[in-house]
């Protein structure tokens, strides 16, 4: 490794295992169900990952947007430190209150505009869970239960419009509408009610609502799909066809929220706003898993009742303290600014590296979502390379190298990341 070597001190981390002695673990014990890069991590502080040996990587993929506030930001720490030592951390079941709940859903209402502003200006409402595929789940039913309840569409009828190359996580009812073979081959029967359109193309989605059409689920700009933008106007025209259609249009910003493009929701670039919008990852800084479902209260009131959704740990004291501090951190800190001011300067570098470079097809992103797709359509190759100079990338979609930093990342962060792409890219 030519990574930043910073000292010669043994880095143990969590066990006094040796790489070779984790590899195996994990191989031996994990399912393979990930590609992954030869590295064992043992810390992880800001912008950087270190390994055993003390060598650091500059995190420019910030787990896929999680990490947006830094690793182990330390205000977001210490509030999880304080509930560990406080006693107020652990799981106590949903049947009682908790203040960590009530704070952070109060938070979480207000950080949203107010959603669905045709059905009245009744505040927001927030659904809580772990993991973000389960905040998609949490929204599927919303749409559907709204169709039934509100459209008088008939139970099991509903259909929702997704989009081709979207990603919305892997439980059975979200791989059934994924485009990608390998997420869903094999694991049948997969859920109906879905139906996939070019995403994009505001003609198709107008020719795809029927009388059972009760949402859209659309990602702002996606990032597992190859890093795309869709043609300006599209999130208009989807708000369009929802109003006229009485239809929810979710947007799922799990990992282009919580300004990583460079707003607070990436549906801000277009001036619109959606029923609902489901967050996660970077919600609670990296540290807990914690999604949300949010959506105008009116609605939340109609779709959920008493006994007809839940999670042991969603919502559960921990997570919650961690969202709070997030919350807190990102509207303190600026991030989304930072992500536009940093995002700027770091784009303009990497299209002067393309005009050069023999390899690069196009720059594209906003903020610090930027994705430099390869001409010859294998990323990976790319990112290892930049693995073997202290970078972290990953591809996306197999053709594009994904450049998401924590959006903390400073101009001499940057500045590292610039000269190791150069190196990749032009030689
Ligand atoms: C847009 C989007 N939706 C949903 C998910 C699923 O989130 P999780 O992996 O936390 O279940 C992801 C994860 O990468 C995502 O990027």
């Amino acid at each position: 490794m030519t990574a930043i070597r910073k000292s010669n001190h043994r880095m143990t981390g969590f066990s006094q295992e040796g790489d070779s002695a984790i590899f195996n673990m994990e191989e031996d014990f994990g399912a393979h169900h990930y590609e992954r890069i030869n590295l064992v991590v043992r810390r992880a502080e800001g912008c950087w990952l270190t390994d055993e040996n003390g060598n650091k990587y500059l995190d420019c993929l910030a787990a896929y947007s999680a990490a947006n506030p830094g690793h182990h930001h330390p205000k977001i720490t210490q509030a999880v430190m304080e509930a560990l030592t406080g006693n107020y951390a652990s799981v106590i079941s949903n049947v009682v209150y908790s203040d960590p709940l009530g704070v952070f859903l109060s938070k979480a209402a207000k950080f949203a505009p107010q959603m669905a502003p045709r059905f009245g200006n009744h505040g927001n409402k927030v659904l809580p869970k772990n993991g973000g595929v389960e905040s998609v789940e949490t929204a599927i039913k919303a749409m559907r239960y709204f169709g039934w309840k509100q459209k008088g569409i008939e139970d099991g009828k509903q259909e929702i419009i997704v989009f081709n190359n979207n990603f919305h996580g892997r439980t059975i009812s979200v791989v059934s509408f994924s485009s990608s073979k390998k997420y869903s081959e094999g694991f049948g029967p997969l859920t109906g009610g879905f139906v996939s359109v070019e995403f994009g193309d505001i003609f198709a989605v107008k020719k795809a609502i029927n009388k059972n059409t009760c949402g859209i689920l659309v990602e702002p700009m996606q990032g597992e799909g190859g890093m795309k933008l869709p043609p300006k106007g599209f999130l208009k025209g989807l708000r369009t066809l929802c109003d006229e259609n009485d239809l929810l249009l979710v947007c799922d910003e799990i990992q282009v929220g919580m300004g990583r493009t460079g707003k607070k929701f990436c549906f801000e670039h277009e001036g619109i706003v959606p029923d609902g919008v489901i967050l996660g990852k970077a919600l609670s800084g990296g540290l807990i898993p914690l999604s949300v479902f949010i959506t105008n209260a009116k609605i939340m009131d109609m779709v959920f009742s008493k006994g007809s959704d839940g999670s042991t740990f969603g919502g559960y004291p921990l997570a919650c303290v961690a969202g709070s501090a997030a919350l807190d951190v990102f509207e303190q800190e600026k991030l989304a600014e930072k992500a536009t001011q940093k995002g700027k300067i770091l784009k303009e570098k990497i299209e002067a590296i393309a005009r050069k470079s023999p390899h690069v097809k196009e720059v594209r992103g906003k903020g610090l979502f930027i994705g430099i797709e390869v001409k010859e359509g294998n990323a990976m190759e790319f990112c290892t390379k930049l693995l073997n100079l202290g970078l972290i990338v990953n591809d996306s979609h197999g053709h594009t190298i994904r450049i998401s930093p924590p959006l903390i990342i400073t101009d001499e962060e940057i500045d590292f990341m610039v000269q190791q792409l150069e190196k990749v890219l032009v030689g």
